[in-house]
């Protein structure tokens, strides 16, 4: 007689009680740690480091676009009052707003930071009665695609930053910061181009692309955008992590803690 088929009960519902005896918390272990190591930095990076976030022709990412009256004048886009406070605050208002609010990333911290739950079929901390993101302040992750237009205009100043970053003093040439600076852009616009939301805007809000304006390159852009959204975890980690490095580079740079290996023509 064939037997049964072996049925897991679902998981206890006390916090952590679970029946998988995989390391089902290594993921949020890892995840929790790295977004408290990078937001860490970049707070502190942004609240006390201006001073070295400014080697030309480099400029920290985090400074970018450089909107206050305290920012290095080659990097200045406008005099905008800061109140003494760090002109990058701007940009991160807008950052963090789009990062926080990013699909993949409410899967992250939800599972790492909030327990909610930690994993699939693990107990969480919260109990019953779950109403998604009905409720503030959680509704306001509907925001999401406003941050997207203000991280597309904060994308753009930072490409304008980094081709800035291969001119030495009036003379084109590229150096190991030209080239750091150039991958985080890169990683960045990975990051944003599998948006989501991003995808829905250029080709997914119409219900017949064949019936409306420019149809076919829609649907071909979204096609492409469907390509980076398949590793838009990828992206956001990578992208999370090096500007952290770029950041550090500049910073190091900078304070003459290191050269910049540079060829100038
Ligand atoms: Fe992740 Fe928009 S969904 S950036």
């Amino acid at each position: 007689m064939a037997s049964l088929p072996v049925v897991q009960a679902p998981a206890p519902e006390s916090f952590g009680k679970t029946l998988r005896r995989d390391r089902w918390w290594t993921s949020p272990l890892l995840t929790a740690a790295t977004l408290i190591i990078a937001g860490g930095y970049a707070t502190l990076a942004i609240i006390f480091g201006e001073g070295a976030a400014y080697a030309p022709p480099y400029l920290s990412p985090f400074f970018s676009p450089c909107l206050g009256e305290s920012c290095h004048p080659e990097f200045r886009i406008a005099s905008i009052p800061t109140f003494g406070l760090s002109p990058a605050l701007l940009v991160m208002a807008v950052v963090f707003g789009f990062r926080t609010t990013c699909y993949y990333y409410r899967k992250a911290y939800y599972r790492s930071l909030f327990m909610d739950p930690p994993a699939c079929a693990v107990g969480e901390p919260w109990g019953k009665g779950y109403r998604g993101e009905t409720f503030f302040p959680l509704v306001l992750q509907n925001f999401h695609r406003y941050f997207l237009y203000l991280a597309l205009i904060v994308l753009a100043f930072l490409w304008y930053d980094t081709a800035k970053a291969f001119e030495f003093e009036g003379r084109l040439g590229v150096g190991l910061g030209s080239i750091i600076l150039t991958v985080n852009s890169v990683l960045l616009t990975g990051y944003l181009l599998g948006c989501h939301s991003f995808r829905h805007l250029i080709g997914g809000s119409v219900d017949c692309t064949g019936c409306s304006r420019f149809g076919k390159a829609r649907v071909g852009a979204w096609k492409k955008a469907s390509w980076f959204n398949a590793f838009h975890g990828s992206w956001a980690w990578a992208s999370l992590v090096f500007v952290c490095i770029a950041d550090l580079y500049v910073r190091l740079v900078a304070s003459g803690a290191i050269h910049d290996p540079r060829l100038v023509f």
